[in-house]
């Protein structure tokens, strides 16, 4: 049994990663957000009583309350992030830098002064940019594409580099992307759902033949916590990709989503394509399998069908996260 301190535990991946941990572990997870638009409590409504959970609310950012989340903690898992990339294109890098980059930095850090057992870096698939072979490997080229790409890509080599000068115990992970319960309605697939659900258009970006390596978050939770979990000596110093190694299209998702909940393709609307998109991401699972015995377990169609009914039967909670002005009008 081991301590963790999963950050950004309001977000997406995290409050799925510690539901994972509480209910399919034996471990302690301690978790600090600094709690931004995109972190929400109600994302940990039912597991925040938790006898082996505790919330802190901090700022990875801050010395002071990240020295004081390491107390006792063996191993720690980095997920919080500014990560809407849109966002990062109509606002310019300022606090993606600072919470990606320098929220790293501060953390690394710490642990010099505070050694901890083993430091996971979740990093992203987005730092290859468009892919130029097909999987991509842990070798392709870093081109991130977008301000966010870039900070998570200043994120993932400085982790690194922690590793080659200190020798700190890093792991770095690249997932993929993500989808699933809990997922902001600021991202693609949940605001699909609810634009469907509430029979307004799917705005599909461009061509909607841009196309991503798509991987269930419960998929993710089990590769992050094999990391956590298997010998230290078989992943230090690595960088792993979390994928499926399947791609599907923007427009094959509209069209699935649709489908399973009976809407007409009429509601497809396209417009203009974004500066600073990838047009295709596949990545390799290889690696993954080799260092951490897993590999995707839950097929694309089968994670949407899934995710579709949870945001169907959940309205709850999306409409109170799109009370606030900002969300609506990415939905809208
Ligand atoms: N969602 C994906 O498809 C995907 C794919 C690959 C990698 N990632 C990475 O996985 C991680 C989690 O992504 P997500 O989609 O769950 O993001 P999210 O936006 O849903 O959650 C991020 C969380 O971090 C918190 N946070 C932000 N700044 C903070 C700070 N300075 N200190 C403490 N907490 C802070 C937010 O309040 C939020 O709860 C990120 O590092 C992201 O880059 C996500």
């Amino acid at each position: 049994m081991k301590r963790i301190l999963v950050t950004g535990g309001a977000g997406f991946i995290s409050s799925n990663m510690i539901r994972y941990l509480l209910q399919e572990t034996e471990h302690e997870v301690v978790t600090m957000d600094a709690l931004t638009y995109a972190g929400n409590l109600a994302n940990l409504a039912d597991v925040l009583e938790h006898e082996r959970l505790r919330f802190i609310h901090g700022d990875i950012r801050d010395l002071g309350d990240v020295t004081s989340a390491l107390e006792g903690v063996d191993v720690i898992v980095n997920a919080a992030a500014e990560s809407h990339v849109s966002k990062s294109i109509e606002q310019g890098g300022g606090e993606f830098v600072t919470t990606n980059v320098v929220g790293t930095q501060v953390l690394l850090d710490a642990i010099r002064e505070r050694p901890v057992d083993r430091f996971i870096l979740i990093s992203s698939s987005e730092v290859y940019g468009t892919a130029e072979s097909d999987p991509m490997t842990e070798h392709h080229p870093l081109n991130p594409r977008s301000p966010y790409a870039g900070t998570k890509a200043g994120g993932d080599r400085l982790a690194y580099s922690y590793w080659c000068t200190y020798g700190l115990p890093i792991t770095i992970i690249r997932p993929f992307n993500n989808y699933g319960p809990y997922q902001h309605p600021e991202k693609v697939i949940p605001r699909f759902i609810i634009q469907a659900l509430t029979d307004r258009p799917l705005t599909i970006h461009g061509n909607g033949l841009a196309s991503r390596d798509w991987l269930h978050v419960f998929d993710t939770a089990e590769a992050i916590t094999a990391a956590c979990e298997v010998p230290l000596d078989a992943i230090v110093g690595e960088t792993i990709n979390v994928a499926t190694g399947v791609d599907e299209s923007v427009e094959e998702i509209a069209d699935a989503i649709l489908a399973i909940l009976g809407k007409p393709a009429s509601l497809k609307h396209h417009v203009t394509d974004r500066p600073g998109q990838v047009d295709r991401h596949i990545g390799s699972t290889d690696r993954a399998l080799r260092l951490l015995g897993w590999r995707s377990s839950i097929p694309f169609a089968d994670g949407l069908e899934r995710t579709v009914r949870w945001y169907r039967d959940n309205p709850d909670w999306w409409q109170s996260v799109m009370a606030t002005e900002e969300t609506a009008q990415t939905v809208v």
